[in-house]
């Protein structure tokens, strides 16, 4: 393949990846936004591999390469859980900075070019600055996997002065730059190369490690942003546009969607980006703190909450981690369908942090083949809960819970959530008073027109269903 094809397929290619994050903005329009990402990404490898820069004697790596690399992601498509999704990310954006960091050393001491002058010097920056992200992002990714998957505790760690820790660290990567740069030879360059990429990450550990459990959606979006530019980096190392435009357009919308994560959660943008963040996060506050809870549950049986349905002219039902671990999301439909067909106005709000990834509920209603148009964002039916009738609330705790509004001690304060409370009457189902993710009690539970519905979300809306009837 020309150079100039090579350039043509990669203009193409990073077209498709602009349609495929615009397709992705929506639901209706996200089954064609995966399609152009692949095409786009197929273009981009065949250009690549094809393209003027790869041997014939490249080609035995390549294939090599591509077939472990498409089995390793054909067995974690089939095998990985959606709620195991986030882990599964977190580790492949370690693999991400880990890519980086090997090039970076790889393009450090490639022969094969020598630079003189300026170009060496802005080369050696690249090199620099590509291996700085990412190691950060390696060993970030992999406590954020440890952490998501419960091998390593959701518990922050705040290390005694860690703030001056991380400057002290920032410093170190400085001086060691000017030593870099400044190295006559490889050789000499590459004590502060790796003293930097130590320090790096060690960087990355401390900063996930400070996080708290509750705020770990936010970190693993921000690392799904320094992913991009690891690979924007990358790119600039190894002289390849696509490869700067893709790290662009990941490392961009990966740090728009920790900013929208951000507001949902009430957290702050810029103390997140900075990293070392959490220290004063709500879920490092001992739960004491917290105003308990007070009065008696109301518990309901399925047939009740048939009947409560039945009568209903309006009903929000609201999904949460419960309803993606119970696999509910089609026995859901099934009821919403029964209840439209009796002319009910049934309607599902969706939090956006609701489950344990971006986009979690809206996926799993898609699969069930819940109409679109009666999916609502927070914001388009928070003002709608006065009017409702009956709210089902399955298997969601977090997102629904009032003390984020009311009790400025909670460890979630400030946490914008639907005010399903605010209806006739709300359901809540769970197996358990058990506290959702960020493990806090719920006062929803407690309050008089609340109403408990104890059991596997899958097993009492099968229930539910077979009492409403035909
Ligand atoms: P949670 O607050 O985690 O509550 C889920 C509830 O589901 C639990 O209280 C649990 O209670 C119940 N449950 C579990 N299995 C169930 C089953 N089989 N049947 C019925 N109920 C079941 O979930 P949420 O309200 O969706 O809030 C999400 C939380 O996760 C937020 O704190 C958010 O910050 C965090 N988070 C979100 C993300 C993203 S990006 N969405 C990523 C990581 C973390 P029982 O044990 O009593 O059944």
């Amino acid at each position: 393949m020309s150079a100039n094809l090579a350039t043509v397929s990669y203009i193409g290619a990073t077209i498709l990846f602009i349609l495929s994050l615009g397709g992705l903005s929506h639901p209706e329009t996200s089954r064609r936004g995966n399609l152009y990402g692949m095409i786009g990404m197929a273009i981009a490898v065949i250009a690549t591999i094809f393209g003027p820069r790869v041997t014939v004697g490249g080609y035995a790596w390549i294939i090599v390469a591509l077939l472990v690399g498409a089995s390793a992601g054909l067995y974690a498509a089939k095998k990985v859980k959606m709620t195991e999704m986030p882990e599964l990310v977190a580790l492949m954006h370690s693999f991400v900075g880990l890519a980086a960091v090997l090039v970076g050393f790889a393009s450090y001491i490639d022969p094969s070019t020598p630079l003189e002058g300026a170009a060496k010097t802005i080369h050696e920056i690249e090199v620099y600055i590509g291996i700085l992200i990412g190691a950060v992002t390696f060993s970030g990714s992999l406590i954020a996997f440890g952490k998501l998957n419960g091998k390593i505790s959701g518990k922050p760690v705040l290390l005694p002065g860690r703030h001056w820790l991380n400057l002290a660290l920032l410093i170190i990567v400085i001086v060691f730059g000017y030593c870099f740069i400044q190295a006559e030879n490889t050789d000499a360059g590459m004590i502060p190369l790796i003293v930097m990429t130590a320090v790096a990450l060690a960087f990355g550990v401390h900063m996930v490690m400070a996080i708290g459990g509750a705020d770990m959606p936010v970190v693993v979006s921000m690392l799904n942003s320094y992913s991009g530019w690891a690979a924007s980096a990358t790119g600039f190392m190894l002289n390849n546009d696509l490869l700067i435009v893709t790290g662009a357009l990941v490392g961009s919308s990966g740090a728009i969607l920790s900013y929208i994560m951000c507001r949902a959660m009430n957290r702050q943008f810029l103390s997140v980006i900075a990293g070392g963040f959490g220290a004063g996060a709500p879920s490092a506050k001992p739960a004491g703190d917290a105003a308990q809870p007070e009065g008696e549950v109301t518990p309901v049986s399925a047939a009740e909450t048939a009947e409560l349905l039945r009568e209903a002219k309006s009903v929000v039902i609201v999904p949460g981690y419960g309803m993606a671990v119970a696999q509910a999301q089609h026995t859901v439909n099934d009821i919403a369908s029964r209840l439209r067909a009796k002319g009910c106005n049934v309607r599902f709000a969706i939090h956006p942090v609701a489950g344990r990834m971006p986009g979690h509920m809206n996926v799993l209603l898609a699969e069930a083949k819940v109409p679109y148009d009666i999916v609502l964002e927070m914001d388009e039916i928070n003002e709608d809960f006065p009017d409702t009738d009956v709210v089902m609330v399955i298997g969601a705790n977090d997102i629904v819970n009032p003390a984020a509004e009311d009790d400025p001690s909670s460890p979630i304060a400030g946490m914008p959530v639907l005010q399903v409370w605010k209806a006739h009457t709300s359901i809540v189902m769970k197996r358990s008073m058990a506290s959702g993710y960020a493990g806090v009690d719920n006062p929803l539970f407690y309050k008089e027109n609340n109403r408990m519905l104890f059991g596997d979300a899958k097993k009492m809306l099968d229930e539910v269903l077979a009492a409403l009837g035909a």
